[in-house]
């Protein structure tokens, strides 16, 4: 065995996956074999849930079946509901997130009281994604909700599931070029492979704790800048750059600073991220429908300034993030978003590590000081 460093873990293969490919040469993104800009345009956000959670897109049956279940789970429990009222809305709503859903892990009766039966069945590991993947509107909406003095609104079962998500958050029925744009949204954060949550998940699950403790790590890794905080982050840009003509001296300034640009750059995609021309199609429908054209100049500006100056390409939170901001969310409710969308990928890769397990467990070379002794 080397003793060389991989910081990071960079380059590192670490082990195999089925569920999804990112080939950062061709830019492409494959969920499950299917291109992921085919699937933001043609399936709803459930069908890909099914396609993540058992290889195959559902049959009609099999995606009605999973609708009813969705629906059953899409309700808070009362003590989700309390637990989350304990955290102070002067917190960030990642951490209701966190919160919220080591609460509904705690109260499933699957999870047992012995941690040797926590990993629990494959049947049972669908039934405890089901329903993060269900409560999650309900826990972000009311997370945006209970921050602006509202109160929670109750799901409608005569919607999907990406209309249900606005109806909860913002109490009025979505007009369909919405529900679309915010489906693809859902769909293009589903999965992306060994990314820093997924991984974190897949290490926690590799001790045979429960998938609720994986998924509590993986909102953990995700709330990071570098990572999820990223769509955040960007919205802070546009904000403090308030237009396009305000992109240049800003720009000029904040790579004085040696400042990191929110929303460019990828560990993978060295030339640009398979995501983004879905995502900004999307937000380009939201501008429209909003009728925003400002937004859409201070985007293309900063990233034309942005990648002439540094070549480094702009990554799925770039879009994402102004495109959040027309749909009505606040600016702390994407990283949310985000989490309601990869619990699918993240408890795919959980149900994967568990059907083919290793401890995880890498080596470290020690830099502290040599061997010594406390003074007699
Ligand atoms: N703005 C300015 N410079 C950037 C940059 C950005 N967004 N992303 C990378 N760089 C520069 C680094 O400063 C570094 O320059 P140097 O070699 O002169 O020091 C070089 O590019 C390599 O960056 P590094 O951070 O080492 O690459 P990485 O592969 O570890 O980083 C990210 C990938 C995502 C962490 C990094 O691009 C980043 O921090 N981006 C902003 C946060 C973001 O959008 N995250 C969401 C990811 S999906």
């Amino acid at each position: 065995m080397t003793d060389e460093i991989h910081k990071g873990l960079a380059g590192v293969v670490v082990d195999t996956t089925a569920v999804s490919k990112v080939n950062p040469d061709t830019n492409s993104l494959l969920y499950r074999g299917y291109p992921v800009q085919e699937l933001a345009a043609t399936q709803p956000f459930e069908a890909v849930a099914h396609l993540l959670w058992h290889g195959e897109l559902p049959s009609d049956e099999e995606l009605a079946r999973l609708g009813a279940a969705e629906r059953a789970y899409r309700s808070l429990a009362p003590e989700v509901r309390a637990a989350i009222d304990l955290v102070p809305v002067s917190a960030h709503p990642m951490d209701d997130v966190r919160t919220a859903i080591s609460v509904i892990g705690a109260c499933d009766a699957s999870g047992g009281g012995s941690v040797l039966e926590a990993s629990g069945s494959r049947e049972t590991n669908i039934d405890r994604a089901i329903r993060l993947y269900a409560q999650l509107p309900a826990i972000v909406a009311y997370g945006q909700r209970r921050r602006r003095g509202e109160d929670l609104v109750a799901p409608r079962d005569d919607l999907d599931y990406a209309a249900n998500f606005l109806w909860m958050t913002f109490g009025t029925e979505p007009d369909p070029v919405v529900v679309d744009a915010f489906n693809s949204s859902m769909i293009l954060y589903a999965e992306h492979s060994f990314n820093a949550s997924t991984f974190t998940a897949r290490v926690i699950t590799s001790t045979m704790s429960d998938l609720y403790s994986a998924v509590v790590g993986a909102v953990g890794a995700l709330k990071g800048p570098l990572h999820g905080g990223a769509n955040e982050a960007v919205m802070h840009v546009f904000d403090e750059i308030g237009d396009a003509d305000s992109v240049v001296p800003w720009l000029e300034e904040a790579l004085a600073e040696k400042r990191k640009i929110m929303g460019f750059g990828h560990r993978v995609y060295k030339h640009g991220d398979s995501r983004v021309p879905t995502m900004r199609a999307a937000l380009e429908t939201l501008v429209e429908h909003c009728e925003r054209p400002d937004v859409l100049e201070l985007y293309t500006r900063l990233e034309s300034e942005f990648v002439a100056r540094k070549g480094i390409y702009p990554n799925l939170d770039y879009p994402s993030g102004p495109a959040y901001n027309l749909l009505g969310f606040d600016t702390a409710t994407f990283t949310p978003l985000f989490v309601a969308a990869r619990v699918t990928g993240w408890t795919a890769h959980i149900m994967e590590q568990q059907a083919s397990n290793a401890l995880i467990r890498p080596l470290s070379q020690y830099d502290g000081p040599d061997e010594r002794h406390v003074a007699s």
